[in-house]
């Protein structure tokens, strides 16, 4: 890797910058600090330190500097997160290696992007034009708003078989990748052709809001009503929601995510007033999709048709929500109604009634399981959810309230639940973005590495110091190998260097982790004494244990070489030793 590039990217973006288009941020003596969008959280607990480049939450220690921070929101390879930075940047990434392989895939998705863009373009000129009045006459009777064709960027596909087809080889592309881009279908003879025909059609976004795949409304009578663009390198079913790239700026604000299972429930409660909105595209809530959007606010509504399988999707994903810790509630429609026809019949006063209705989710699922389930579904049920919580801690939250729900005891509740991640005294399972301890290899090595810690925490902090301990032999007091590794790269770092990109992640953690600390809590002078005192003094003293044990070993090889007076030279010189430090 072409570190050079790496750190030209981080020397030319503001983290606080790229950071602020996700999240609100307010300054707070000399840093800035928001609410983290990698947990969900009400009081702002991240702070970004705009002149170290690094970012560092005190509420779930996500940490890391801009290119992990642009990664990790836009659930992005390291390469191509880099890629867009230097990009926007206009840095050139030159002599960025990569494997050929990667290379090749990698000019691949982007031609798929483009591909997307280009079909895109395709779909809305035909909206626009004659051979899209059909697809108009049906937008205005189903009361869209120019504002929201316009803002979704909503499109036509003609009744023709080859009419994107003919539009992007005009464009230089050949047939078989419109088919492996997902935008055009292959039949058994091999012959290609339009994948979505007389459809009105519907981008569907990522959260940097380029298209990366197509859904198609049949607007006459025709099976299926709704179609999707196949799963492609750049698209994968489950892993996006409708409208996100749109939603989740008003999500921050308000903390909420409206989910519904429509496209047009979308576009309705946008342009109703509701852009925290968005929707699951035809398949069950998946747990990526509810990790994307706990990273983006603290509650989803669950916005579902008022009928029997709304009602069941709502429990099976409400149901997913809780499973992540997340918070949830369920917006139950009228009979037979979904959100769309809310709206356009009673308008936001309507849908508001609608809201002020909600139940919270884990009532709904009580409420649903009493109602409908067999005692033994009821078991099964409450024993898997207990079984498959993300994060055991929530097992304490969740077994009280579901025995309570459910009319049975804790200690029953707790039976039903299969050996799994949650229940148990298992040690909780190593979570992303967790500060990892400084390594621990036998518990007799405890303390050692307690102290390797406070020795590089030192360090860390004030950095002027690591000369002068350099000098002192500071190296001989680490414990352990990877305590070194990392004092040899604190030791060895150039005037402005960017130390965060010679840093491993675990590295980089605790070093975040330590500067923040510093930011939070700086030492007082008398502190600061205190801890160069104990820092110098283990010095000293491993400097002490070395030295005696160096005699030790050399009187033992004097005694076996028979040599009287070379061992009587390094005895006197160990008593004289303990004398002098034993004053
Ligand atoms: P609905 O059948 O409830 O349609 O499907 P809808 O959203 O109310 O659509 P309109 O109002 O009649 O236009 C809900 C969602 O399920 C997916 C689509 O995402 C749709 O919006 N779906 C539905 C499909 O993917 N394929 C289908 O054939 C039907
Ligand atoms: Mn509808």
């Amino acid at each position: 890797m072409d570190r050079s590039a790496v750190e030209a990217v981080k020397a030319r973006t503001n983290i606080a910058e790229v950071v602020r288009r996700y999240v609100d941020l307010k300054p707070v003596s000399g840093r800035w600090m928001g609410a983290c969008p990698f947990h969900q959280e009400t009081k702002p607990s991240m702070s970004v330190n705009e002149d170290e480049g690094f970012f560092y939450c005190f509420g779930c220690q996500a940490s890391g500097d801009v290119i992990d921070f642009y990664m990790r929101i836009n659930g992005l390879e390291f390469r191509d997160a880099l890629e867009q930075l230097a990009l926007e940047a206009g840095i050139e990434l030159k002599g960025f290696r990569r494997d050929p392989q990667e290379q090749e895939r990698s000019r691949k998705k982007k031609l798929y992007l483009d591909m997307h863009e280009e079909a895109q373009h395709f779909f809305s000129n035909c909206l626009g034009h004659a051979v899209g009045q059909p697809a108009r006459d049906y937008l205005q009777r189903r009361g869209m708003a120019p504002e929201i064709i316009e803002a979704f960027g909503l499109g036509f596909s003609p009744d023709d078989w080859h009419g994107l087809d003919n539009y992007l080889r005009s464009r230089g592309r050949k047939s078989e990748e419109g088919v492996e881009a997902g935008l055009l279908s292959k039949n058994q003879k091999g012959n290609i052709y339009d994948r979505f025909r007389g459809r009105l059609i519907f981008p569907i976004k990522n959260l940097s809001g380029k298209v990366i795949a197509f859904g198609g409304r049949i607007i006459t009578d025709g099976e299926p009503k709704y179609l999707n663009s196949s799963d492609s390198p750049i698209y994968k079913k489950g892993e996006h929601l409708y409208g996100l790239d749109v939603a989740r700026r008003r999500m921050n604000v308000s903390r909420r995510a409206l989910l519904t299972e429509g496209y047009m429930d979308v576009l309705s409660l946008h342009q109703y007033g509701y852009t925290d909105a968005c929707g699951v595209l035809g398949t069950a809530l998946t747990t990526d999709q509810v990790k994307r959007l706990a990273g983006l606010c603290n509650r989803v509504d669950l916005v579902f048709d008022g009928d029997g399988a709304g009602r069941k999707a709502a429990l099976k994903s409400s149901r997913m929500i809780l499973l992540q810790g997340a918070k949830c509630r369920v917006v139950m429609l009228p009979d037979g109604k979904d959100v769309d026809d809310v709206l356009q019949e009673h308008g936001r006063d309507g849908f508001e009634a609608c809201l002020e209705s909600a139940r919270d989710g884990l009532d709904f699922c009580l409420k649903t399981l009493r109602d409908d389930f067999s005692p033994r579904e009821i078991m099964d049920w409450a024993g898997s959810f207990l079984s498959e919580l993300r994060d055991p801690a929530l097992a304490a939250f969740f077994l009280p309230r579901l025995a309570n729900g459910l009319g049975l005891s804790e200690a029953e509740l707790r039976r039903t639940a299969p050996a799994g991640k949650g229940t148990r005294n298992d040690p909780p399972a190593p979570k992303a973005g967790k500060v990892i301890q400084m390594p621990k290899t036998q518990a007799a090595t405890g303390r050692a590495n307690k102290n390797d810690r406070i020795y590089l925490q030192f360090c860390i902090k004030y950095p002027d110091y690591i000369p002068h301990l350099d000098q002192q032999q500071m190296h001989t007091v680490f414990s352990t190998d990877r305590a070194k590794a990392l004092w040899d790269k604190l030791r060895t770092v150039q005037p402005g260097e960017d130390i965060l990109s010679r840093l491993n992640e675990q590295e980089k953690r605790f070093y975040i982790q330590c500067r923040n600390q510093l930011a939070e809590n700086p030492l007082s002078g008398q502190e600061l004494q205190q801890e160069w005192d104990f820092i110098c003094h283990s010095i000293y003293e491993t400097q002490k244990k070395n030295y005696l044990r160096q005699l030790r070993e050399n009187m033992r090889l004097a005694q076996e070489q028979g040599d009287g007076v070379l061992l009587e030279q390094y005895q006197r010189a160990y008593q004289d030793f303990l004398g002098r430090n034993n004053e």
